[in-house]
């Protein structure tokens, strides 16, 4: 038998890409490409691009000089394939740009790889005249993509994305979104939910839900009307094996109250919202269109709050967008000391290139907008360490990952996504366990397990995790 080819997938940017890059390499293994952790060995390439900020697309072309010259120095020629948003907003360009270029794809093509693949290793020496497939095809690209093996599913580990929709229909004056992943379309109910059906039959048992705008989802049920993102969480939660379910990321304005009502009523819905807000000025707001004020921001976090009160929220914010004045930034510290994070993502404005915001004049100068970042991220970290250190003495079930650094040690996720360090064997992967927080530091949890899915109750708890006889003291 001949060997198999050898598959190198890099991805940048979001979580939609990291689903994407899942689903080309299970379209690839079929084809008979192997996944290997070094671009030196790989005789397929792809880099997974990301066009929201200015140094997020630029990585793209540092990385592909970089293969270039791997590849000069080992006289070793593998194909090289760009994908995702880049591929998308700039097409030829890249070929233009990076020679060493065979294919670009943009997303809504990914189920031709195979196709494009074939192309391109039929020119010969000559394939790198560069190939560009950015078209949005009338066929949903799902269709054709194929699901993952049983075991590619086991070793991705016990949680998993699916995305249910794509695109955005909001045009925020700063984001490409819109003109790379076009109009919002969401996927059929039936298809998620066979997805969803095969990832826990892999021993899948967190779903998280993603889209550039997944609370707008409103996919078609069997009989064409469609479903909002309530329903579609619930019928998740009812596959027998999921045992949470998390959607990101969303929009305040899609934020209505049978989605807040969702948070109280299904306890398998984490109770962690990812809800970017961008700014606290209003001023602000309006100049970037987000079609909502600083007000109902504050009404929808104490709406949720109220119906969910373990529930903790997390956003993205912006600095640095065209006139954001001194008193403007102010009001977005303010809000953020007003809401409380447990978490956060915070860039600098990046101009986009076709964005209405890149026509904006009052563009703020560098050094403004490092200030008001070091500012601004000093705050959240701050709320980020305050959220964790109260997490000490708290008990809650984490869902075991994988392995930790030392021996006997398993990392699991809290229900607030941190990391969480427990001594418990290997076999535990993939239960539920209930810990209690024993310590914390920057960058994880560690606990004792009380009990849980692989482990006895409190009541009769053999210590077998720890070794010792005697019974656990919660
Ligand atoms: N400049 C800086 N940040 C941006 N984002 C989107 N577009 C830009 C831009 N042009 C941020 C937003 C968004 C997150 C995914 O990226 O905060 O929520
Ligand atoms: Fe971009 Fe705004 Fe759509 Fe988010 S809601 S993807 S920021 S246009």
């Amino acid at each position: 038998m001949s060997e198999p080819r050898k598959l190198y997938v890099r991805s940048f940017g979001c979580q939609m890409n990291v689903y994407d890059a899942q689903r080309m390499t299970d379209t690839l293994a079929k084809e008979g490409y192997v996944e290997t952790d070094t671009p030196d060995d790989a005789d397929l390439v792809i880099l997974n691009t990301c066009h929201i900020r200015e140094k997020a697309a630029e990585k793209v072309y540092s990385e592909l000089g970089r293969l270039r010259k791997g590849q000069e120095e080992s006289g070793r020629r593998s194909m090289i394939a760009v994908t995702g948003c880049v591929a998308q907003a700039e097409g030829a360009e890249i070929v233009k740009r990076a020679r060493a270029v065979d294919l670009v794809i943009g997303p809504q093509s990914y189920h031709k790889l195979p196709e494009l693949i074939a192309q391109a290793e039929a020119r010969g020496s000559n394939r790198r005249a560069g190939i560009v497939e950015t078209e949005f095809p009338v066929e949903d690209k799902f269709d054709f993509l194929p699901p993952p093996t049983r075991a590619a599913i086991a070793k991705r580990g016990p949680t998993a994305f699916v995305t249910v929709q794509e695109g955005c229909d909001k045009f925020c004056t700063f984001c490409v979104v819109p003109y790379t992943r076009g109009a919002e379309v969401s996927r059929p109910l039936s298809k998620i939910l066979d997805e969803v059906i095969r990832l826990a039959d892999g021993g899948v048992r967190e779903i998280t839900l993603i889209g550039q705008n997944v609370n707008a989802y409103h996919g078609p049920d069997a009989t064409g009307q469609p479903v909002g993102l309530p329903e579609l969480v619930r019928r998740i939660a009812e596959v027998p094996g999921i045992a949470r379910v998390r959607y990101t990321t969303s929009h305040p304005r899609d934020m209505d109250e049978e989605l807040i009502a969702a948070h109280r009523d299904m306890p398998a819905l984490m109770p962690y919202l990812h809800l970017p807000v961008q700014s606290g000025s209003n001023r602000i707001l309006a100049a970037m269109n987000r079609k909502h004020d600083r007000e109902l921001f504050f009404e929808i976090v104490a709406k949720v709050r109220a119906a969910r009160p373990d529930i903790a929220f997390s956003s993205d914010f912006i600095v640095g967008f065209p006139g954001e004045t001194d008193e403007d930034f102010a009001d977005t510290m303010d809000l953020v000391e007003k809401v409380g994070f447990a978490s956060a993502f915070s860039f600098k404005y990046s101009s986009r290139p076709g964005t209405p915001a890149a026509g904006l004049g009052e563009q703020v100068p560098e050094d403004v907008k490092s200030q008001r970042i070091y500012a601004l991220q000093a705050l959240l970290d701050r709320q980020k360490a305050a959220f964790d250190a109260a997490c000490r003495g708290r008990r809650f079930d984490i869902l075991l990952e994988k392995v930790g650094r030392f021996p006997g040690q398993l990392i699991g996720r809290s229900p607030y996504l941190q990391s969480v360090v427990v001594e418990a064997p290997a076999e535990a992967i993939g239960t539920l366990a209930s810990v209690i927080v024993r310590d914390v530091s920057t960058k994880s949890l560690s606990g004792e397990i009380l009990g849980g899915e692989f482990f006895a109750t409190e009541a009769g708890m053999e210590t077998r995790i720890r070794g010792q006889s005697e019974k656990v003291e919660a």
